[in-house]
């Protein structure tokens, strides 16, 4: 009998850009790389200019009302999402530092899809009517301004990447079920045993496995709460907290 897995197409990201020699990029190298080369996942570049239909091949214009830079014009990209000709399956991306901000959680949902198509773009944005009438999700890698959304796709694909069956191993499950618990990683040591007079902590020596998990759990927990007190919620609040009624 033929497995579920095997019969299922790769997982496909479909990256529409004015810069398609950027990609794979880092995306060729190491574990991403790899995975690409032997067909866990495919990569496919589109460049956004190809949809121009002007003599000049112009993709973006003024914006309308006046102001600094230049739009990205509605008709070429929706001419460019719709040559893309993807699935209605297939989640549609829109790379933006107004977006909403990604998480673990939602790179899980991607890559157990079918791939999303990533629209990158450059200059001011995005003519409004166009991310509305191809119903574009708009995405977010944090609070600060690239000069454009391929960085920001590149990240995207690379989280995904790495969740794929196959390309991790077993590496992966640990971490994400970490995150996904909203805690920061554990501080790390290998050999040397002493480094610059500072040593190892000696829970981690001792070969106690609950003490080392003990350890673990409340260093994780210190620095959650130090670092980012908007993950931190206190496990044991949670515990005494009534369900609600979608939990019960
Ligand atoms: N494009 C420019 N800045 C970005 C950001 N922070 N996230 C996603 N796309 C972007």
């Amino acid at each position: 009998m033929t497995d579920m897995a095997d019969i299922r197409t790769p997982w496909r990201a479909t990256v529409l850009t004015l810069f398609p020699e950027m990609f794979p990029g880092p995306l060729g190298v190491s574990l991403a790389g790899k995975a690409l080369s032997s067909g866990v996942w495919s990569l496919e570049a589109r460049d956004i200019r190809e949809a121009a239909t002007d003599r000049h091949r112009s993709v973006d214009d003024t914006p309308a009302g006046g102001g600094p830079g230049m739009v990205l014009r509605a008709d070429v990209l929706a001419s460019a999402i719709d040559a893309a000709d993807i699935t209605p399956d297939r989640p549609r991306l829109l790379m933006s530092p107004r977006g909403r901000p990604l998480t673990q959680s939602r790179v899980m949902e991607l890559a157990a899809g079918p791939g999303p198509l990533i629209v990158c773009a450059r200059f001011e944005g995005v003519d409004q009517r166009v991310i509305e009438a191809r119903a574009l999700e708009e995405v977010s890698i944090g609070d600060y301004v690239l000069s454009g959304g391929e960085i920001a796709a590149m990240a995207v694909i690379d989280a995904c990447v790495r969740l794929l069956p196959g390309v991790m191993g077993k590496l992966a499950s640990g971490a994400e079920e970490s995150f996904s618990e909203g805690l920061l990683e554990y501080p790390q040591y290998t050999r040397p045993q002493e480094f610059e007079g500072q040593t190892i902590p000696e829970v981690l020596l001792s070969g106690d496995h609950a003490r080392v998990a003990a350890w673990r759990r409340a260093e994780a927990e210190a620095l959650t709460r130090a670092r980012r007190p908007d993950l931190w919620r206190d496990p044991l609040s949670e515990q005494k907290r009534p369900k609600s009624p979608r939990e019960a």
